[in-house]
């Protein structure tokens, strides 16, 4: 056995987490104010201010927005050490702003880095059609498919009946027919009013009680996810979507294929992909963020796509101790 199969790799991600944990700790004491900005921004800031100290030669591909409307993690923002290894970098400082807002459960921060180049970039597109599954879905389901021949197809390699399963959607108006759809077929619906991420990244969670994500969500955290689901050995299928003839012709002169079906290796071309989240409101996915006398508790998700290893990590944070560490601001 040569050298390189028996030494241990790094593994991103174990330090990647400390970026959203940074993230969640920020966005948490906000939750419940009504300011999804406000929260957002928190979140943004603590996340880049970690992400400063993590060794690599980072490029955002997928971030806050352009750099004249974001002033951090913008598209196309160095991020890193400028050491290698040279990675893409998918942020969500919060996935589920409203929720956090709102203090509503299911919100989380997450970030997805990939070899360089490796990483789908949306562009304008701003929606696609999804479909998420975990292990035992993956190979069997299809987004060509109609629904109800997809939920009896999942069934059937689940040991279930279709009225066993559930799936998760994102309550919107456009949903209204898929939604119907599910129903007809007999399965069980859960309706989250945001983070498609969270919900996605669940169905190849055990136990985590759902089984499947349809819908339409935002094409930035469908890559996301894919990093998760990759690892996870899931699936996700995408379609891009466009809301009207405008966004079609931007997408179409750009060069997007808005007929194409885009699995997890379209998304994310490599297995050399890091994944981490944090729980910001506890949700199906993560504990959120909680306070005691002794400290303040996270609770995240860790997972590398080459070695398939999911991390589900505990953490205790000492406020008292990291106020004077460093330039983050944790309360
Ligand atoms: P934000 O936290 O950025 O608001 O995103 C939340 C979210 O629910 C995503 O999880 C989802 O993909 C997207 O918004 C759906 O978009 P829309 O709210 O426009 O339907």
């Amino acid at each position: 056995m040569s050298d390189e199969l028996v030494r241990p790799e790094r593994n991103l991600a174990l330090e990647l987490v400390r970026t959203t944990e940074a993230a969640a700790l920020a966005a948490a004491r906000l939750m419940g104010r009504g300011d999804k900005i406000e929260a957002d921004q928190a979140a943004v800031d603590a996340m880049r201010a970690v992400l400063d100290g993590v060794e690599m030669d980072g490029i955002v591909v997928i971030g806050e927005g352009e750099k004249d409307e974001a002033p951090m993690l913008y598209n196309g923002e160095r991020i890193g050490n400028g050491e290698p290894p040279m990675t893409d970098i998918a942020v969500d400082p919060i996935d589920g702003t409203t929720l956090t807002a709102k203090g509503q459960a299911g919100a989380i921060a997450v970030i997805a880095v990939s070899e360089r180049g490796t990483m789908f970039n949306p562009g304008p597109c701003v929606y696609m059609e999804k479909l998420a599954v975990g292990p035992s879905g993956a190979g069997i389901v299809d987004i060509r498919l109609p629904v109800d021949r997809n939920l009896t197809a999942l069934a059937k390699a689940k040991r279930v009946s279709v009225e066993d399963l559930t799936a998760v959607v994102l309550d919107r108006p456009r949903h209204e027919e898929l939604i119907a759809q599910i129903r007809g077929a007999g399965a069980r619906i859960r309706l989250i009013s945001d983070g498609d991420v969270a919900g996605a990244i669940a169905t190849a969670m055990p136990n985590s009680g759902v089984d499947i994500l349809f819908g339409i969500g935002g094409t930035p955290e469908g890559v996301i996810t894919a990093a998760a689901l990759k690892s996870m050995g899931g699936d996700f299928q995408g379609r891009l979507y466009a809301r009207n003839d405008e966004e079609r012709g931007q997408a179409i002169a750009e060069g997007y294929d808005l007929e194409a079906i885009m699995g997890l290796d379209d998304m994310i071309t490599t297995e050399n992909c890091f994944f981490a989240a944090t729980g910001i409101t506890t949700g199906d996915l993560l504990k959120g963020v909680t306070y005691t006398a002794d400290g303040i508790s996270t609770q995240s998700l860790v997972m590398r796509g080459r070695s398939g290893t999911v991390r589900l990590i505990d953490a205790h944070h000492r406020p008292e101790k990291l106020r004077n560490m460093d330039a983050v601001g944790y309360e």
